[in-house]
C-alpha cells in the first residue's frame, strides 16, 4: 500500500491571516456532553478531523441523531444521561486517545456493554491510567496484556471515590469526571499539575453542578445535563506550527484568528518568548466561555533555553515544534521532565531526536527529555511514524532547511489538522504530497 509523503522546501516571508480548525479537545467533549443532554445543541467551530469525527459517529451508533449542517457545525439531538443505546459493534476510536479514555470513563456507568477499538497507534498506548482508577469506583473494564486496548468494558453501578492523580493526565482525570456523573455519591479528583480544565468548564456550561479550582475538581452523581450551544476555539495546539514557523522564516509576518487562549494549553506561547520570539496577542476577548485572542507572530531570531519543566504539562502537545524551534536557534536547548511524550501517538521524543539526526542536527536523548543543539538544518529524509504532530513539525524544518525535507506517513495529518497541507501554502509554505511509492 503507498503511504502519503510530503515534501517541504524553503521558501518566502509568511504572511496573512489564517484560521486554524476548531480544537480538538473541545469538539470531543462538546460531542460528548450534547449527546447525554436533555434537549438540542448546536456545535460551532466543531473540529471536522478525523480523531472527533470517530467520536461523533461513536454517538451516532448508540443511538444519538447528530445532524452536520455545514462542516464546521453539528446539531446534536441529546438523549439524555441515561438515554444511550447498546452499540451494535465494537466503537472504533480510530487514532484519538482522548476518545478513548474519555469514553471509558462514560461508558463504564451505562446498562450495557461495550468494546472500543482503536488503529494501530492507539493499540500501543497505555489505559490502566484509565482502568484502574476506573475499577476503583467499580467499573469492570479488560484490556490486553499491558494495559492495552481494545478495552471491554461491562456497564453497571459505580460508586464516588476520591483520587489523586500520579501523571498529569486531562484525560484520566475527564475520564473519572464523566464516570462520576453516573457515580454513587461524590468523585473528586486531585492531579499533581493542574492540566486543562474543559470537561469541569463544559459540564458547568451544561448544567451540571461542579465545583473546581486549579489541580482538583469534585462533582456528584446524580443530575441532568441541559443541552448549550457551543463556540470551539480554534486550536492552539494546531496554531503552534504557525507560531514557530514564521518566527523561524525572516520576514514573516502572520496573524492567527481567535485562538484559544486557555492557560493550560499556552506553555508554548511562554517557551518560544523566553527563546526570543516577537508573538502579541490582539484584540483579546471571550469566546463561548473560553479566552480567545489573535496571534501576530513576527520572524524574530531564536535562542536555546533551558526549558521550565513547570511548563510542560501546558505544553504536552507542542513540544515537537518546540523541538524545531529549538533546531533552528542558536544554543542548546534543554528539556527536561517530558517522559509522558513516550506514549503519545508516536514515542515523541524518540521521533524527534530521530528525524533532526537526520536532518543534521544533534540531539542527546534522554528518559524524559532531550538537549537540543541548534545548527543549521539540512535536507533528508524523516519518519513521522504516523504522528499528525511530527509531520507537520518537520513541514516547519523544511522552511528553513538547506534543501528539501521529506517526511514520510502523513495521512494522519487528517486526524487533527485536515486541511493542513492548503492552509500552509495560502501562508506561504511550499509543501507537496505524493505517494510514497511515486518516490
Ligand atoms: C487531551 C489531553 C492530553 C493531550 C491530548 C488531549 C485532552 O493528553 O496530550 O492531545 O483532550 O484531554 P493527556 O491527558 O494524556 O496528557
Amino acid at each position: 500500500m503507498s503511504q502519503l509523503e510530503w515534501t517541504s522546501v524553503e521558501t518566502g516571508p509568511l504572511t496573512g491571516t489564517i484560521v486554524v480548525p476548531g480544537d480538538k479537545s473541545v469538539s470531543h467533549r462538546a460531542i460528548m456532553l450534547a449527546a447525554l443532554a436533555d434537549g438540542v445543541s448546536r456545535i460551532d467551530g466543531f473540529l471536522e478531523g478525523e480523531d472527533t469525527r470517530a467520536t461523533a459517529a461513536a454517538f451516532a451508533g448508540m443511538g444519538v441523531r447528530i445532524q452536520t449542517p455545514s462542516p464546521s457545525t453539528r446539531i446534536v439531538h441529546g438523549v439524555g444521561l441515561h438515554g444511550l443505546q447498546a452499540p451494535a459493534a465494537s466503537i472504533d476510536c480510530g487514532n484519538a486517545g482522548t476518545g478513548m479514555r474519555l469514553l471509558a470513563g462514560l461508558l463504564a456507568g451505562q446498562h450495557f456493554d461495550s468494546v472500543l477499538v482503536g488503529d494501530a497507534s492507539l493499540s500501543r498506548r497505555p489505559m490502566g491510567r484509565v482502568i484502574d482508577p476506573l475499577a476503583r469506583m467499580g467499573a469492570r473494564i479488560d484490556a490486553e496484556p499491558g494495559g492495552l486496548p481494545p478495552l471491554r468494558i461491562r456497564g453497571g453501578a459505580l460508586r464516588g471515590m476520591r483520587h489523586a492523580l500520579p501523571v498529569a493526565s486531562a484525560q484520566v482525570k475527564s475520564a473519572l469526571l464523566l464516570a462520576g456523573l453516573y457515580a454513587d455519591g461524590e468523585t473528586e479528583v486531585r492531579e499533581i499539575h493542574p492540566t486543562r480544565d474543559y470537561s469541569e468548564r463544559m459540564l458547568a456550561a451544561f448544567g451540571w453542578p461542579i465545583a473546581f479550582g486549579e489541580g482538583w475538581a469534585r462533582l456528584s452523581g446524580g443530575h441532568r445535563l441541559r443541552a448549550t450551544d457551543v463556540r470551539v476555539p480554534a486550536d492552539f495546539s494546531s496554531a503552534a506550527f504557525f507560531l514557530v514557523a514564521a518566527s523561524l522564516v525572516p520576514g514573516s509576518d502572520l496573524v492567527l484568528s481567535a485562538v484559544g487562549l486557555n492557560p493550560r494549553r499556552t506553555g508554548l506561547l511562554t517557551a518560544l518568548r523566553l527563546m526570543g520570539a516577537d508573538i502579541v496577542e490582539q484584540d483579546r476577548r471571550e469566546q463561548g466561555g473560553e479566552l480567545v485572542a489573535d496571534l501576530r507572530v513576527r520572524h524574530a531570531p531564536l535562542h536555546g533555553v533551558d526549558l521550565p519543566p513547570a511548563l510542560v504539562p501546558d505544553m504536552i502537545d507542542e513540544f515537537p515544534a518546540l523541538f524545531v524551534a529549538a533546531a533552528a536557534a542558536q544554543g542548546t536547548t534543554r528539556i527536561s521532565g517530558a517522559a509522558e511524550l513516550r506514549v503519545k501517538e508516536s514515542d515523541r521524543l524518540a521521533a524527534m531526536a530521530r528525524g533532526l539526526e537526520a536532518l543534521g542536527i544533534a540531539v542527546t536523548e534522554r528518559p524524559d527529555g532531550a538537549d537540543i543543539e541548534g545548527g543549521a538544518i539540512g535536507a533528508g529524509r524523516v519518519d513521522s511514524r504516523g504522528d499528525h504532530r511530527i509531520a507537520m513539525s518537520f513541514a516547519v524544518a523544511g522552511l528553513v532547511a538547506g534543501g528539501p525535507v521529506r517526511i514520510a506517513d502523513c495521512a494522519n495529518v487528517a486526524t487533527s489538522f485536515p486541511g493542513f497541507l492548503e492552509l500552509a501554502n495560502g501562508c506561504g509554505f511550499a509543501l507537496s504530497a505524493q505517494a510514497a511509492d511515486q518516490r
